[in-house]
């Protein structure tokens, strides 16, 4: 009564609705190449322990590659009566080369299959996505080497703090996206584990060996439990958790670029080539990509979401919620990489308005820390001296003027310890100069991270 691969038990044909509601075809085929690579893996390893004779593997392995040939020239169709990638492929290869066809699937299921599937999609994705942060890391280091001695205002509550230099402030996003870049690592190792060989759930009774299998994917282990293996989804958790997190420094630094952009700030700008335009107001250039990956950011947390949900409530092993996986994380892969790309492509391209971020430091008593320290080394103590140049910084508001601006009468109004070498601190070279250690803002410590960063990434 049914054409279906698995008919035999049923009594009537699967309701015409409940077969679209249940296929996954129109986004799992995405996973095709996988899906073949890892038959021919399968079928190769059958023939090796003696399942298959070399004649059906030959005939299976020219089968897929042809089907594989079909689905890349767009000639392949896609059944939904067929539910899924997996499917839709073995039924073509039965088409095609007949009875050889219909024992691929020996000692094997979907269940196995569509891990084996996904974690072979998800280690190229990680592949690819890494090459974009590495691209990324690359043009915040060269920035970054170029503008070791811009000086900017440095912000907390996104009110001038200290003066600091623009290189130091691009390597701060340096050192959020290596992160970024080793969670992938660690999480990749998980990811590279082999479920096939675990079939529906308890193995097979055929003689199979999995590291022959294993070895053909290039997975660097096995997956040690079968009821495991076909039911974790972790890794996917892991990898929408990394994304997220990459999503989330995207979307900081995307926020920094918005305001850095605007009339207010005119701090960056942006090339014509990454905004656009109004269409009521002529004198516009909207900052477009930075706005769009901070709000692309929210799709990829709500992904992260969906899965842990997805996995609360799941028996062992495998279970048809499973098939709910894949459009999550696909988008989150899909959303991270144009994110990431966009960013690559931007960076190197950003114009640092030197003379406008040096002015915006030098207004706000960025170097009030400075005239700080000034008084201690020369022996106050430190609540004292705050005490000093808050009043100090009071006459500045209410006169107009800035640290640097008052005469040194002024300022040992203050303070009698203030001698003439004041202004030597009240720079801001002095100021940025002066936080001289690993870790800090100098221009010749800049200079150093750079280099550093640079052999990090290599
Ligand atoms: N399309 C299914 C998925 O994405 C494949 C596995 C289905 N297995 C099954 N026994 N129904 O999870």
């Amino acid at each position: 009564p049914s054409s279906s691969m698995w008919g035999g038990r049923f009594a009537e044909a699967t309701d015409q609705f409940v077969a679209q509601f249940t296929a996954s075809v129109q986004f799992d085929q995405r996973m095709y190449r996988q899906d073949i690579r890892g038959s021919i893996a399968h079928a190769t390893m059958l023939a090796e322990v003696g399942v298959l004779n070399v004649a059906d593997r030959d005939l299976i392995i020219d089968g897929l590659n042809a089907i594989e040939a079909e689905i890349a020239r767009g000639e392949f169709v896609w059944r939904v009566e067929l539910e899924d990638v997996h499917m839709n492929i073995e039924s073509r290869l039965t088409d095609r080369i007949g009875i050889a066809g219909k024992r691929l699937h020996t000692g094997r299921s979907r269940n196995d299959q569509v891990a084996t599937d996904i974690r072979l999609y998800l280690r190229d994705e990680i592949d690819a996505i890494r090459g974009e942060l590495k691209r990324l890391m690359t043009g915040l280091i060269d920035l970054a080497e170029r503008e070791a001695e811009t000086i900017m205002p440095g912000f907390t509550h996104l009110q001038t703090a200290q003066p600091v230099t623009f290189g130091h402030h691009l390597l701060a996003w340096f050192e959020n996206i290596k992160r970024d870049d080793e969670r992938l690592v660690d999480l990749r190792v998980r990811v590279n584990r082999m479920p096939l060989g675990s079939a529906a759930l308890a193995g097979t009774t055929y003689p199979i060996d999995r590291r022959i299998t294993a070895k053909l994917l290039g997975f660097d282990g096995l997956c040690e439990n079968s009821l495991d293996a076909v039911s974790d989804r972790d890794f996917a958790i892991e990898f929408c958790s990394a994304s997220a997190l990459i999503m989330m420094h995207l979307s900081r630094f995307s926020e920094e670029l918005v305001l850095w952009a605007s009339a207010q700030f005119n701090f960056v700008d942006l090339p014509d080539r990454f905004c656009t335009g109004s269409s009521i107001m002529p004198q516009k250039k909207n900052p477009d990509v930075p706005e769009l990956v901070r709000g692309k950011s929210g799709r990829v947390f709500g992904h992260l979401m969906a899965l842990l949900t997805l996995m609360k409530g799941q028996p062992l092993a495998y279970n048809k919620d499973n098939q709910e996986d894949k459009e999550p994380l696909f988008d989150a892969a899909d959303t991270v990489m144009g994110s990431l790309r966009a960013f690559a492509d931007m960076v190197p391209a950003l114009v640092p308005r030197r003379e406008v971020m040096r002015e915006a430091a030098r207004r706000g008593f960025a170097t009030a820390t400075d005239l700080a320290d000034y008084l201690v080394k020369r022996g106050l103590a430190f609540r004292d001296a705050h005490e000093v140049v808050g009043k100090a910084v009071g006459y500045g508001v209410s006169s107009g003027k800035d640290l640097a601006e008052m005469s040194l009468a002024e300022l040992q109004n203050f303070s009698a310890d203030i001698g003439e070498d004041v202004f030597d601190v009240l720079t801001l070279e002095g100021s940025v100069n002066a936080r001289d250690h690993i870790g800090g803002t100098a221009p010749n410590q800049v200079r150093a991270a750079v280099v550093r960063a640079r052999q990090r990434i290599n």
